[in-house]
């Protein structure tokens, strides 16, 4: 390789997150207006060539070992199966992962398992299908669930469930939400509420925080220290009556993680990121679309993760939300 991905901090970055598409076949509220957002315009996203030389970069010269592969909603890019593909016949191949919002990965799990992903994380906030409705505004619950399903059937395990909690919408469901995990073997995590929605309608005080979602858990299993290693996971984990279950909590705003960060970004329109919450990116597209080489642009990416932050800065008097939300960036 020509170099890890290493900030002033000391953290190396091994873990690359690719946005594929800010376009999404939801509207959750928490993340978008009903109207959408103005998306990239197409000669703007990279081409399916682009994203591959660029994840090729990072795994053959700068020692990423793990793909993760995002939206806005992955599974609505055309070319996903052939880009998929093109990444795990890398060498050394990396880890690839996916995470959805489930609809219609049901119809597609078992060509993206052939392809070569190993696993998804799945979104869903609630069970209740009117909620689901009104939380994301399209009647699509049964859509998630058949694609949950879909997954386990086609071999993507662990089925991870990503649920964001919010005050007055769906805060109670914690302990439904981890039965309905519990019996289908998908392991379940919570997940605090950031200020990445474009609305800019965060606000810290109604957040649900990790502390209430295991007090509300614990109202009905019984919650113990999971004893493996958590490494630069962004979930802490319970084992959920004694194991082998478990639950993880992702405590992004009240116990952050960013000591420990292994995640570098790549947003669909070509621009490196060292944070979600960065305030700078550094343009790979224009790059590579000059003519720049390989080593370059592995330098360029070298760069612009040295001059990652030591944390995302939620509670510094200064902060301020990133001008793209959540769903341009990546999750
Ligand atoms: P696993 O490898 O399966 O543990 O995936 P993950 O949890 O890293 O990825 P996923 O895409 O499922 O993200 C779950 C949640 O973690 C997101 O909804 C975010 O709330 C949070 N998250 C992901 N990446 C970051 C990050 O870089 N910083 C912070 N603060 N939170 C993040
Ligand atoms: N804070 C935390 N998680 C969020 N997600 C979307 N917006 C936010 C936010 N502001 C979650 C989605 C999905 C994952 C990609 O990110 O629910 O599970
Ligand atoms: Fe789509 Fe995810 Fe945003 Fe919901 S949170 S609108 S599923 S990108």
């Amino acid at each position: 390789t020509d170099g890890v991905l290493v900030d002033r901090y000391g953290r190396v970055a091994r873990d690359l997150r690719v946005s594929l598409t800010d376009k999404c076949n939801l509207r959750c509220t928490y993340c978008m207006p009903a109207e959408g957002l103005p998306w990239l315009a197409g000669p703007e996203l990279l081409t399916d060539e682009e994203v591959v030389r660029l994840v090729r970069v990072a795994v053959e010269r700068l020692g990423v070992t793990e793909v993760r592969f995002t939206g806005g909603e992955p599974l609505i890019r055309p070319g996903l199966l052939g880009i998929v593909a093109a990444v795990a016949a890398l060498a050394p191949r990396p880890r690839i992962s996916l995470t959805t919002n489930g609809i219609g990965l049901d119809r597609l799990a078992p060509a993206l398992r052939e392809a070569g992903l190993d696993r998804v994380n799945v979104s869903l906030d609630t069970l209740d299908p009117a909620r689901f409705t009104t939380l994301t505004r399209r009647p699509r619950l049964d859509a998630v669930l058949a694609g949950l399903a879909g997954a386990a059937a086609a071999g993507l395990s662990p089925v991870k469930i990503n649920s964001v909690l919010m005050r007055g919408v769906n805060e109670d469901e914690a302990p439904a939400l981890l039965r309905f995990a519990v019996d289908h073997d998908y392991q379940l995590r919570i997940i605090e509420q950031m200020p990445l929605d474009a609305q800019h309608g965060w606000d810290r005080a109604t957040m649900v925080t990790a502390e209430e979602i295991l007090t509300s858990l614990r109202t009905v299993f019984d919650l113990s220290p999971d004893p493996a290693e958590r490494g630069a996971a962004p979930a802490e984990t319970w084992l959920v009556d004694g194991g082998p279950a478990r639950v993880g909590v992702i405590a992004s705003v009240t116990r952050p993680f960013c000591g420990d960060c292994d995640r570098t970004r790549l947003t669909a329109d070509g621009q490196v990121r060292a944070c979600l919450f960065a305030t700078e990116e550094s343009d790979l597209r224009a790059a590579l679309r000059t003519g720049t080489d390989d080593e370059e642009l592995a330098r360029r990416w070298r760069t612009a993760m040295w001059g990652k932050r030591a944390g995302h800065g939620i509670d510094d008097p200064t902060f301020l939300q990133p001008t793209r939300p959540m769903s341009a960036i990546g999750g």
